[in-house]
């Protein structure tokens, strides 16, 4: 039997903000995952279509198993958002939903190094056809370029001194397990860093990941694509989970909905928020925000 680790983020407020505008509304699921936001949008509207993409086909196994019975009403597509987004055609979907980065899956069943706090081999692909691993960023990138991954994707302070660390190990032995790599960077840091509010190596797995996946180079090309493909009236929904990740979508949704006709209206003029209760529920939501825009005119 398969089990369901992820539970969908803000889906109360995805549900009451991303409202299509016809009966027969097409939705393109940028980030299926195991499918919690498709599931709701599917229960709801019972003539909505769902195009599903996902670039990790073993997550989107999980999501086609679920979806069997609704048939033609979901569509799995196994690509990076931004390609599918630049290849379909304009004004053809009323509903486009971002939920960024990776799911519970990938730290708890994928077994590719994405947790601090397992012995996996460093891995972090969402692509299994590419070539560049966790391991090859950890153990062939020069310092001084690991350095600057640390620091830029991972905003992480003591980014230096952990890259000098890995670099003093790696020149002894090859890092290949997510708890190796983990210990280094515990011993790279200050004590009192080490016994912080997170764990010491948050930053740099979200850095290395962000890397290894090229994560925030696809965000505004996938938006600039988003509001082309969209249908006048219809919506867009990003859930972002760090400030590189938000910063991008609100300076492109700001940049659009301004001056004399503009393209798209804000309709969250201050990101949603999850609530207090589901904070504490699901303790991945804790970062969230909710951005959502109407597109107003064709492009
Ligand atoms: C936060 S999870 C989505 C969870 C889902 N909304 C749910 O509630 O079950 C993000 C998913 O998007 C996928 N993903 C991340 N970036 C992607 C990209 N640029 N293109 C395609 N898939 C991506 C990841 O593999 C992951 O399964």
């Amino acid at each position: 039997m398969m089990e369901i680790v992820h539970v969908p983020v803000m889906y109360k407020e995805v549900l009451e903000t991303l409202v299509p505008q016809v009966e027969d509304a097409i939705m393109i699921d940028c980030t299926t995952g195991e499918g919690g936001h498709s599931a709701k949008f599917l229960e709801k509207y019972p003539k909505l279509k769902v195009i599903g993409l996902d670039r990790d086909r073993d997550i989107q196994k999980k999501a086609i198993e679920r979806f069997k019975d609704y048939k033609d009403r979901f569509t799995a597509v196994n690509t990076w958002f931004n390609d599918y987004l630049a290849s379909r055609e304009s004004e053809s979907a009323d509903l486009i939903l971002f939920d960024l980065g990776i799911s519970v899956f990938h730290y708890v069943e994928s077994e590719r190094g994405f947790s601090f706090r397992k012995d996996e081999k460093l891995d972090m692909r969402l692509n299994l056809d590419s070539d560049l691993t966790a391991e090859v960023v950890v153990n062939d990138y020069p310092e001084e370029e690991l350095a600057n991954v640390i620091y830029q994707y991972g905003e992480e302070r003591y980014s230096r001194r952990i890259a000098k660390r890995i670099a003093l190990e790696r020149a002894e032995k090859r890092i290949t397990s997510s708890k190796e790599l983990a210990d280094i960077i515990s011993q790279a840091v200050p004590r009192e860093y080490r016994y912080g509010r997170i764990h010491p190596a948050t930053r740099s797995f979200q850095a290395i990941r962000i890397e290894v996946n090229h994560e925030l180079d696809r965000i505004t090309p996938a938006l600039e694509e988003a509001v082309r493909v969209l249908n006048v009236g219809g919506r867009v929904g990003v859930i972002t989970f760090h400030s590189l990740e938000d910063r991008q979508v609100k300076w492109f949704f700001k940049d659009r909905s301004t001056g004399d006709d503009p393209l798209l209206k804000i309709l969250t003029k201050k990101p949603i928020i999850p609530t207090d209760e589901e904070c504490e529920t699901n303790a991945p939501s804790r970062s969230a925000k909710l951005r959502v825009v109407e597109k107003r005119r064709s492009v």
